[in-house]
């Protein structure tokens, strides 16, 4: 069936402003074209993030109401560490407040300076707290993931023999921790197979090295493991969740994602030395360790989120949204980045403006036009977000790709709303020539992309004759 079926009803609705392409371009050049700096309220259909803009269901709405406030030992608490013990079988759960928190904690309990941790590949976040603590990111990507357009299996997977051949190379004692996240957000979403998860954790173990998953979207890679691995498409979710988990020694999570909650996170680990390190520093930095810089509610909500995520009828609708945009702009010859992920979209800008050089920052062009012609707010994972100026010769270090992410908030959006987006797509691909370049004008240090402020390249007058 063509019809995107939502498996649920709407109790409360939330109103958006419409507004019209002649404010949309006074709005855009306030914000200097740097779609993080709009109101969202002069939003309308906001794919900026799957993150913490997901809509909670009647049952977590109730949990709020019912979340126990306490500053130390709250019953919300200990119901969300029985959720999480059955979900990961970890012994030690922490809540943090968001998922760059647990990243914060961890890796200030274990990482130091010129060390270096390996991942299939850190999300911006995770890179920045490493590289904060004088440490390098270093990333592993699958070499099935590298054309961007092949619909390949297990793109997220971590290309273990050079994780090997670089582990042989380290000093002892300079790989503090492993880390591998699923879905791979940074590598379009894509999933990691459970071939490549045993792997992973078995090498790390080989060398005696901590293992924690970036599980932020832990429901969707177990969708995936359960879609397309013959092995394991009889095995219910839970199961298949549990059996990632118990693969790694501990997780971060960013419950904003697969939580079903607005604002949360957890780190949890089997060890208890790192558990006791990793309690001190929650206390002087998050809160008591019952609430981590949450309140009873919101723990009592992702309580509730995490028994929701792993519903079959939930994750087929996830998987049917994402198909729908993706085979939709496929088909206006929009180059989508393939397969396409359960949380996003990805467009490779690149591609579909191959007038713009990469300098000019394809992905944020794109992701300008498409806010002026349907006030739809992306984000660009490019040269903008990964890019960085040469420390010697000042000049632009360009990131791999250039895409622009079009994220689905989980339970937010129709099938309407994502009609809406093919269509303003339909009419870039045809005026595509005019998108004109960006540059950036202002830029901070780290995490440049928040804050930078960019501004049109001059189009060149066309030759006269
Ligand atoms: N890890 C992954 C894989 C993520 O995608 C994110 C956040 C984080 C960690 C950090 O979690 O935001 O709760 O502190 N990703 C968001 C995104 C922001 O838009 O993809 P956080």
């Amino acid at each position: 069936m063509k019809t995107v079926l939502e498996p649920f009803r709407i109790k409360a609705i939330e109103p958006f402003r419409i507004t019209t392409a002649e404010e949309r371009r006074t709005l855009l050049e306030q914000a200097h074209h740097n779609l993080f700096l709009l109101r969202a309220e002069d939003v309308m259909i906001d794919l900026l993030t799957d993150s913490g803009t997901g809509a909670m269901s009647a049952q977590q709405w109730a949990a709020i109401m019912t979340g126990d406030e306490s500053y130390a030992g709250c019953r919300s608490f200990y119901e969300l560490e029985a959720v999480v013990r059955e979900l990961t079988g970890y012994r030690h759960v922490f809540p943090v407040h968001q998922g760059r928190a647990a990243e914060r904690i961890l890796f200030g309990c274990l990482v130091q300076k010129g060390q270096a941790v390996p991942n299939n590949a850190h999300f911006d976040t995770t890179r920045a707290n490493v590289e904060y603590l004088g440490a390098a990111a270093v990333d592993f990507v699958a070499p099935q993931a590298r054309d961007l357009a092949q619909p390949n299996l297990w793109k997220g997977d971590l290309d273990v023999l050079r994780l090997e051949a670089w582990l042989l190379r380290q000093p002892k004692g300079s790989v503090p921790i492993g880390l591998l996240t699923i879905t791979n957000n940074r590598v379009g979403g894509q999933p990691v197979s459970m071939a490549n998860l045993r792997a992973v954790s078995a090498l790390y173990r080989r060398h005696g090295i901590p293992f924690f998953l970036d599980a932020a979207r832990f429901a969707e890679n177990a969708w995936w493991i359960h879609r397309l691995d013959p092995d394991w498409q009889d095995v219910p979710l839970p199961a298949v969740a549990r059996a990632m988990f118990d693969l790694a020694d501990g997780c971060m999570i960013s419950a904003k994602k697969d939580g079903l909650v607005n604002i949360g996170g957890l780190l949890c680990c089997n060890d208890a030395h790192i558990a006791q390190k990793v309690r001190d520093l929650l206390i002087l930095t998050e809160g008591f360790p019952t609430y981590g810089g949450l309140a009873g509610r919101d723990l009592a909500a992702l309580a509730q989120g995490l028994r929701e995520v792993l519903d079959p009828d939930y994750l087929h609708y996830r998987e049917a949204s994402a198909h729908y945009l993706a085979s939709h702009l496929q088909a206006l010859g929009v180059p989508v980045v393939q397969p396409n992920g359960l949380h996003a979209v990805y467009v490779d800008a690149r591609a579909m403006l191959p007038h713009l050089p990469p300098e000019q920052l394809p992905g944020q062009a794109l992701a300008c036009a498409l806010y002026l012609q349907g006030g739809i707010r992306t984000v660009e994972i490019g040269t903008l977000m990964f890019g960085h100026p040469d420390p010697a010769t000042g000049r632009e270090v360009l990131a791999d790709h250039d895409l622009v992410r079009l994220c689905l908030p989980r339970r937010v959006y129709t099938q309407s709303h994502i009609d809406w987006v093919v269509e303003a797509f339909a009419e870039l691909v045809q005026q595509r020539t005019r998108i004109p370049g960006l540059r950036i004008v202002e830029a901070a240090p780290i995490l440049r992309a928040f804050t930078a402020k960019l501004a049109p390249v001059a189009v060149p007058a066309p030759v006269a004759g």
